[in-house]
């Protein structure tokens, strides 16, 4: 069991704790606010060993493998550097760095403490998009030639001041990543270019798939998931946590409990092999993400 400490106690962090209770190889040890009062009650509701209100005197903790990062994008790369310092791993957050000088700093410092580092893309973990991934490499579809995904949500509920005024603000590092690790992993090949336009861009790869990606704040749009490939197709409505998919014109369903329960086993299970990078959400995968943002 790997014991977990999640620090930052915003909006996501109740979803990320539920998916630490269901993992089967993970432990919510502990819980770090810059509240007191609300680290205890967090602590109460989800049965966690520890409460702080320190993030040091958390990361000085002798019993904890492990932190989730949950704090706000710009401070992401200073909370994984205390984290390693203290030789804990660390699972962090999308987006895990707002430049690729970062990211690597962040890689580079993991590996010399010999620690395992991974961005937290559910996406790329959800039972379904596992299952998809399997079928794709299976040929299932023949080869994917052309892959189209949008997140957009109108910005109608108070989301905090960090997303606008602070280095990785903006809904392509927000909710336009959920497409681009998508379509990154489902055209399963390096970047070979990307044309941007605003919040939008094509990416052309290695192996010949080109995706077109999309996203917004000030406009609705579909949501889905397509991706065609030489024998058929695979659509999919919020394709970032979803359980359904049609696949032709056939319905598959599959289970889940939460869709951050899949990171987390991931992460957990390479921890558990010594690992210090995953082999599916690798530095690689992080900078591949960042090149389509163009920073
Ligand atoms: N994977 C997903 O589906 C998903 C969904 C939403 C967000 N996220 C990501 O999760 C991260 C947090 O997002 P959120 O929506 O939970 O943000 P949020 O509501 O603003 O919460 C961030 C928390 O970080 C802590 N924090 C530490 N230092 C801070 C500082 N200087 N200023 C502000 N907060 C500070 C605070 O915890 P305390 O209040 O406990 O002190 C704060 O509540 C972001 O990187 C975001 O992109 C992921």
């Amino acid at each position: 069991m790997i014991r977990i400490g999640v620090y930052g106690l915003g909006k996501i962090s109740h979803r990320v704790i539920q998916g630490i209770l269901y993992a089967n190889n993970a432990d919510l040890y502990a819980v770090c606010s810059s509240s007191l009062e609300k680290a205890n009650a967090f602590k109460k509701e989800y049965s966690a060993e520890k409460a702080y209100d320190d993030y040091e005197q958390m990361l000085h903790d002798q019993n904890l493998d492990m932190i989730y990062i949950c704090t706000p994008n710009y401070l992401h790369a200073k909370h994984i550097q205390m984290a390693l310092k203290n030789f804990k791993h660390v699972i962090c957050e999308k987006p895990m760095c707002v430049s690729s000088k970062e990211l690597d700093e962040c890689f580079d410092y993991a590996k010399k403490q010999n620690c395992f580092l991974m961005e937290a893309h559910k996406t790329v973990f959800t039972p379904l998009n596992q299952k998809l991934f399997e079928m794709i490499s299976n040929g299932e579809i023949g080869q994917v030639k052309s892959i189209d995904a949008q997140y957009a949500t109108r910005l109608t509920e108070s989301i905090s001041e960090w997303h606008f005024n602070q280095a990785g603000a903006g809904c392509m590092f927000d909710i336009g990543v959920y497409p681009i690790c998508y379509a990154n992993r489902m055209a399963n090949s390096k970047i070979k270019q990307v044309f941007r336009l605003k919040d939008e861009a094509l990416i052309e790869y290695e192996n010949g798939c080109v995706a077109h990606i999309a996203t917004s704040w000030d406009v609705s749009m579909e949501n889905t998931s397509h991706i065609y490939g030489t024998k058929g197709s695979i659509t999919c409505k919020n394709f970032w946590k979803n359980i359904v998919a049609l696949i032709n014109e056939n319905r598959m369903i599959v289970s889940q409990k939460s869709d951050f329960t899949g990171e987390i086993e991931h992460a957990c299970a390479c921890v558990e092999k010594g690992l210090i990078e995953s082999p599916v959400m690798s530095r690689m995968a992080s900078l591949e993400i960042l090149k389509v943002i163009g920073v």
